[in-house]
Parts: structure tokens; C-alpha cells; sequence
């Protein structure tokens, strides 16, 4: 990486403001329950760079924002589940700070000691956070001696506590690098984009091909096969001029899935057969249907068993595969199967050494839920900021932190 990293600087006896992602699922959105974080793949991946830091003397000062409150009266955005699990996790006490900016959080954070770790509250309960406002990227950087990002997942975000604070950071002379998940996250997506091994295989699913269409026009720039499911494949399909009955299909955007059609003609793969079912439920009845012969009362809600083998010929001595979006209905078991074949599948192309990167959100998701999360080369933790860098974009929490 091109960037300044943990390793490349000082940390003994500093201050460290380490810019996470901890936008963790939790139990309850009522704040009067007792809230618990219900997966927290994210903290876990902080944790070599949180181990790094304290290992070299730091005290860190950690953020994150958490969901998408409206504001600070939020309160079920409150990080105190977070720091709880942090605390667990680390084997350390965690100070959780009421605010994110303030006398209380300058008084704590002027005695912090090595070894010490404070957690910052939400960095979306102030106003300021999402609008990138310069007082509070600058009261954030006026907190500490250094700045970490480790926020793979936000860093396609430019706010003050991703972006604006590095600014401030280097103003004081102070450097502003980034963390080990950050690394990871950029060499293997990165990698995929820019130096990726051939033959090199996409496959994409999800419900919506409008979030794609910029990450598959990138794609077939750079990829062999774009392997395309789920719900996104229905409007390929109409627009190839398939029948597809009730199933989810977005009219608006028909053109440029036949743009894309047409420019990528030697490259899209799309299903042959899929799983037509009466209703959107997991016990609907089914019946597995070639794309030309969808009932008019019925919807697909997975892809069907030839699909299965023409995408598994296609993966055949692929040496570099991502992906993004589920098969099918994953969460429906019976509308899992396209999903869990190209999973299975996929474990054994790692295993005659392919790179399999899975990009985050459902398909990361859907990944763990099989299983195979440890099986794949990388799963990212990033679902907006891996599509992001995916299209070719440069993600502005990285770009502000400092040059090697
Ligand atoms: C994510 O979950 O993708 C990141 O934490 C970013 O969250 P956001 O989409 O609310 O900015």
C-alpha cells in the first residue's frame, strides 16, 4: 500500500485516535432493553491493529459511529454495548465516554496512560459527523498525537471522523496511517482490481442491479466472466426479452441492463434456469423452470441446477474470483441452494489455490451463514465501501491519510 501504515510510525507514549468500524448489529432497537451487539465480526477485526498499538505503548481513543441515528436522542445508537463487547474482547476495561467531543472527553483523554482505552459515543450523535465539519474533524484531532483509520467499512465516507480529522492531524505535524484491516481490505479488493490473476471470474447477486451497474461496467474492463444471480439477473433477463412473471424486476433500469448487455455480450453469464415460486415465502411451492418458460403467476427466487453447473464450468481454473450478492433468496432455505453451490464450490477453488474474495454486506453474510466464511481468501467487512472500490474509486478515508 501506497499509504502510511501502523508499523511506519512511533507509537510509544502516544495518544492514538483509531478511527473504527464498530457499526455492529445489535439485539434490540428499544433503548429501554438491555442491547447487545449480536455479531461482532467487526470489533474482531480491529483487533490486530487494537493489539499492535497497545502491544508498542499507545492508549487509544477509539470512534465509530453506529447505525444511522437521527440524532444524539437516539439513544438504542448508544456505543455502550459496543465498549461492553470491546471490553470482553480486549480483556481490559473500557472507558466509554457520554460524548463524543467536550470537556469530559479532553479531561479523560489528557490522562490516558499506555495500556489505557477509551471509546468515544457515536460519532453520528453530533450534527457535524456526516457533513465532514471542520470544528469537529479538528476538536477530534486536537484529542490525540496520532491518527489510525481501521474503518475499511466507512472509509467511502468523507466525514469528520473518516476524513476531516486526518486534515487536522497533519496540520499539527502528527501522522495519520492506517490499520491492519484497512491493509488487508486493500491489497485483497485492490488487488482484484488492479492486479488481479486470470482468469479472473465476478459474480454478482443481490436484489438490485442498480447498485452494480457502475461496479459491472468497471468489471468487465478487467474481469474474463461476470457471472450474474439473484434478483438482479430478473431484469437482464426481461431485457433480453424473457417473460418473467411476477418476479422483482427494476423497469427503470432496462436500458442500461441492455447496455450492458450489449457491451459485455462475450462476458455476462446469465441464468439458463431458475427457481419459479407462486409466492415471495419460504415454504411457497416451486418448481425449477428454464428462463424462457417462467409461469405468468410466478417469481424467481433462486437460480436453478443447470444454472448451477454453467456457473460452476464457468469458475472451473478460475485463478481470481469475486462476490458480491447472493444467488438467491438466501435467507429462505429453499431458495438458498444457487447460493450454497457456488459457495461449496468456491471453498475448493481456494483450496487448488484461486484467490476468492467476498465482497461484504449479504454475500459476506451469506458466506458465514454456510460456513465458508474461513474457507474464502477474504471476506471483506465492507458492504458500500468494497462496491466502491470495486468500481474503480478511490474511497476518501484512505486518500486522506499520509503518503509512505
Ligand atoms: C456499513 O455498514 O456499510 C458501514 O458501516 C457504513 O455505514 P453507512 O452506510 O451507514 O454509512
Amino acid at each position: 500500500m501506497d499509504k502510511k501504515t501502523i508499523e511506519d510510525i512511533d507509537v510509544r507514549g502516544k495518544k492514538v485516535l483509531v478511527r473504527v468500524d464498530f457499526n455492529v448489529p445489535l439485539s434490540s432497537k428499544d433503548p429501554a432493553d438491555d442491547i447487545t451487539v449480536t455479531d461482532d465480526t467487526r470489533i474482531q477485526a480491529a483487533m490486530p491493529t487494537l493489539t499492535y498499538l497497545l502491544d508498542h505503548g499507545a492508549s487509544l481513543i477509539l470512534c465509530s459511529h453506529l447505525g444511522r441515528p437521527k440524532s444524539a436522542a437516539d439513544k438504542q445508537f448508544a456505543m455502550d454495548p459496543v465498549a461492553e463487547q470491546l471490553s470482553r474482547i480486549l480483556g481490559r476495561p473500557v472507558q466509554k465516554l457520554d460524548e463524543v467531543v467536550g470537556d469530559a472527553v479532553t479531561a479523560a483523554a489528557e490522562v490516558l496512560q499506555p495500556g489505557d482505552v477509551m471509546l468515544l459515543e457515536n460519532t453520528r450523535f453530533e450534527v457535524g459527523e456526516k457533513k465532514n465539519d471542520p470544528a469537529l474533524a479538528k476538536a477530534l484531532a486536537d484529542l490525540a498525537d496520532v491518527y489510525v483509520n481501521d474503518a475499511f467499512g466507512s472509509a467511502h465516507r468523507a466525514h469528520a471522523s473518516t476524513e476531516g480529522v486526518a486534515h487536522f492531524i497533519r496540520e499539527k505535524g502528527a501522522p495519520a496511517a492506517a490499520g491492519y484491516l484497512l491493509g488487508k481490505e486493500i491489497q485483497a479488493l485492490g488487488g482484484a482490481v488492479n492486479n488481479p490473476t486470470h482468469p479472473y471470474v465476478a459474480i454478482m447477486g443481490g436484489a438490485k442491479i442498480s447498485d452494480k451497474i457502475l461496479v459491472i461496467d468497471n468489471l468487465l474492463e478487467i474481469a474474463d466472466k461476470i457471472l450474474i444471480g439473484g434478483g438482479m439477473a430478473n431484469t437482464f433477463l426481461k431485457a433480453q426479452g424473457h417473460e418473467i412473471g411476477k418476479s422483482l424486476v427494476e423497469n427503470e433500469a432496462l436500458p442500461e441492463a441492455k447496455r450492458l448487455l450489449e457491451i459485455g455480450s462475450d462476458k455476462l453469464v446469465l441464468p439458463v434456469d431458475v427457481a419459479a415460486a407462486v409466492e415471495f415465502a419460504a415454504d411457497s411451492a416451486h418448481q425449477m423452470v428454464a428462463v424462457d418458460q417462467i409461469p405468468a403467476d410466478s417469481m424467481a427466487l433462486d437460480i436453478g441446477p443447470q444454472t448451477i453447473t454453467l456457473f460452476k464450468e464457468t469458475l472451473n481454473g478460475a485463478k481470481t474470483v469475486v462476490w458480491n450478492g447472493p444467488m438467491g433468496v438466501s435467507e429462505m432455505p429453499a431458495f438458498a441452494i444457487g447460493t450454497e453451490g457456488i459457495g461449496a464450490y468456491l471453498a475448493d477453488l481456494v483450496t487448488a489455490g484461486a484467490e476468492v474474495i467476498i465482497g461484504g454486506g449479504d454475500s459476506a453474510a451469506a458466506v458465514k451463514k454456510l460456513g465458508l466464511a474461513d474457507k474464502m481468501s477474504h471476506v471483506s467487512t465492507g458492504g458500500g465501501a468494497s462496491l466502491e472500490l470495486l468500481e474503480g474509486k478511490e474511497l476518501p478515508g484512505i486518500a486522506a491519510l499520509d503518503d509512505r
